[in-house]
């Protein structure tokens, strides 16, 4: 088959393995993939093997058989084509060795050509005949056993043993065939079924390998924006366990220059019931990463010149509050330039989401257009978040829950910190949460092959982590954009 077509363009690069030998890596996101998650990519593979393989041409065939009383006939059997294929039952299963795909009661329906002529002995007359013939293979065993490792950081697969096994066989000559005909095609029977065999085993490991190379082929990275990409890189060999495959990978933000500072690893993938196909853990360090990345990016201040109340922005509605600041600089313009002073600190438990997020709130006058800093604020901002999946992001929002300030510096006099509260309370309300639910509206993407999405989908808080448990649905793969190195135009 043109397996290709053989879509495991899976989920996340399921699929089997082979030794548990787990390896020390760091993961921040783990991707398990349940029975049922393995059982919709088998279905999904069984049909794209199917759809692939037919119609499939068998080599032909030359046999010399000898006749009594007429001697040595020359027979071939040629066109040869497999135009049917149908798969009775098939399952997956996980094995110590790897995942194993089994299909039976398969049955299919082939067409050929046959002539033969022999010459007789009476005279030079070379006697001669031909016609068609229908074949059907029943009872048809198709396995295939298949190992998974991680690969320099992809994965690799590998095909540990392929078996296709003919039970039964038969051949109708079409247009009232004579026993004669039918005995001399029937001495085919053998030769029919192995060349069947032989074929589709034959497709089927080549299928894997272009299966091999697609899954080598997937990025180590996603792109999340112009700054941001995850590491999808594999930390370790799949780890097969009864009913479930779980994929480590690193999950970090990444960017080429930053720093590693996070040094933990996940604990398993919980979903409840273990009904959904796909369950995907990202420690809180993933989001960690995500706030150092933007962090160090510097994309992580504001001058703030612009508030819905514009006389805010001014010395003279600060006159009661900073008596200073208007002495010296009366009726003047000002803003406020806020940064963080270090990268956002997320936290999930089971209850909740929330980050901490220290910033500098500098008060700056703006005379004679100079900017002069007077004053600068220590924040302590507390937000929550709540989590959403859409489409194959994971995105949310937050909202403010409460802030604390200090004193940093101050050219302007000692200032009373709770007068300013309200100001200081609308530039976060209307500044800040704004500008970070801007951002984390669209989310990022979870680690999922292109051509899947991820449906009704569940996200669960634990201690430090957050699990998405989710179905999946296939899109018509003719939207991929997905080559396969042997792939033939038939099979999209
Ligand atoms: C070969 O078989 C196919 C399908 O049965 C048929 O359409 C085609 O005409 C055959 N070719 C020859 C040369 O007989
Ligand atoms: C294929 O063969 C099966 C029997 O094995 C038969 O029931 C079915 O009708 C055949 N299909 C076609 C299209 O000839
Ligand atoms: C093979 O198929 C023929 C015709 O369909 C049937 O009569 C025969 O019993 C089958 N043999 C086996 C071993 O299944
Ligand atoms: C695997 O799971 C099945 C049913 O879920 C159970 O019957 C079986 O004992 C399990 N095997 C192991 C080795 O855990
Ligand atoms: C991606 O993750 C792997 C494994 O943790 C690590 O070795 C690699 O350096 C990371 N790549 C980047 C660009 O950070
Ligand atoms: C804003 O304040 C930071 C220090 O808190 C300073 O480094 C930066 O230059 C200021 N930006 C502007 C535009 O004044």
């Amino acid at each position: 088959m043109d397996v290709v077509g053989w879509c495991f363009f899976f989920l996340l690069l399921p699929s089997f393995f082979f030794l548990p030998s787990h390896t020390q890596s760091e993961s921040f996101t783990s991707i398990l993939v349940s029975q049922n998650g393995l059982d919709f990519v088998k279905d999904l593979l069984v049909n794209k093997a199917i759809a692939s393989i037919i119609p499939l041409q068998i080599p032909r065939i030359e046999k010399s058989v000898r006749i009594p009383f007429l001697g040595g006939i020359d027979v071939v059997v040629s066109n040869l084509t497999i135009y049917e294929l149908d798969v009775a039952s098939s399952y997956v299963k996980l094995g110590e060795t790897g995942v194993v795909i089994v299909a039976s009661g398969t049955t299919c329906n082939l067409s050929m050509n046959w002539h033969y002529s022999y010459t007789t002995w009476l005279g030079p007359i070379e006697i001669s005949d031909q016609g068609i013939a229908s074949v059907q293979v029943e009872g048809m065993e198709i396995g295939l056993s298949l190992g998974l490792q991680s690969d320099e950081g992809g994965l690799k697969l590998s095909l540990s043993e392929c078996g296709c096994h003919v039970k039964n066989i038969s051949i109708e000559l079409e247009g009232g065939a004579s026993w004669f005909y039918q005995g001399m095609v029937n001495a085919f029977k053998d030769q029919i079924g192995a060349s069947v065999e032989t074929t589709i085993a034959n497709k089927l490991s080549e299928g894997v390998s272009d299966l091999d190379s697609f899954l080598q082929s997937l990025p180590k990275e996603i792109p999340v924006d112009d700054n941001a990409a995850l590491n999808v890189t594999f930390t370790s060999d799949p780890i097969l366990r009864n009913s479930s495959i779980t994929f480590e990978i690193d999950g970090l933000f990444t960017k080429t220059e930053t720093n590693r500072v996070f040094r933990k690893s996940l604990s398993s993938v919980i979903c409840p019931g273990n009904s959904k196909m796909l369950g995907i853990s990202l420690d809180e360090d993933v989001f960690n990463s995500a706030a150092a990345l933007y962090y160090n990016a510097e994309y992580m201040q504001w001058i703030v010149d612009k508030v819905p109340e514009q006389s805010l922005l001014n010395t003279a509605r600060w006159r009661f509050i900073i008596p200073q600041l208007y002495k010296k600089y009366p009726n003047q313009d000002m803003n406020l330039n806020i940064s963080l002073s270090s990268p956002p600190l997320v936290k999930i438990s089971e209850q909740y989401v929330g980050a901490n997020v220290d910033a500098d709130l500098v008060i700056d006058v703006l005379e004679a257009g100079q900017v002069i800093p007077v004053a600068c604020i220590s924040l302590v901002i507390r937000g929550s978040g709540a989590l959403r999946v859409t489409g194959n992001n994971l995105g949310g929002s937050v909202k403010l829950e409460d802030f604390s300030m200090s004193l940093k510096w101050s050219n302007v006099g000692n200032l009373h910190l709770h007068l300013l509260q309200p100001i200081v309370w609308t530039v976060i309300q209307t500044v800040f949460v704004p500008y970070a639910n801007d951002h984390l509206e669209k989310g990022f993407p979870l680690p999922v092959i292109r051509g899947f999405t991820l449906e009704n989908a569940q996200i669960i808080c634990s201690s430090s982590q957050i699990t998405v448990c989710s179905d999946v649905a296939y899109l018509d793969p003719s939207q991929l954009r997905l080559r396969l190195p042997r792939s033939t135009p038939k099979s999209f």
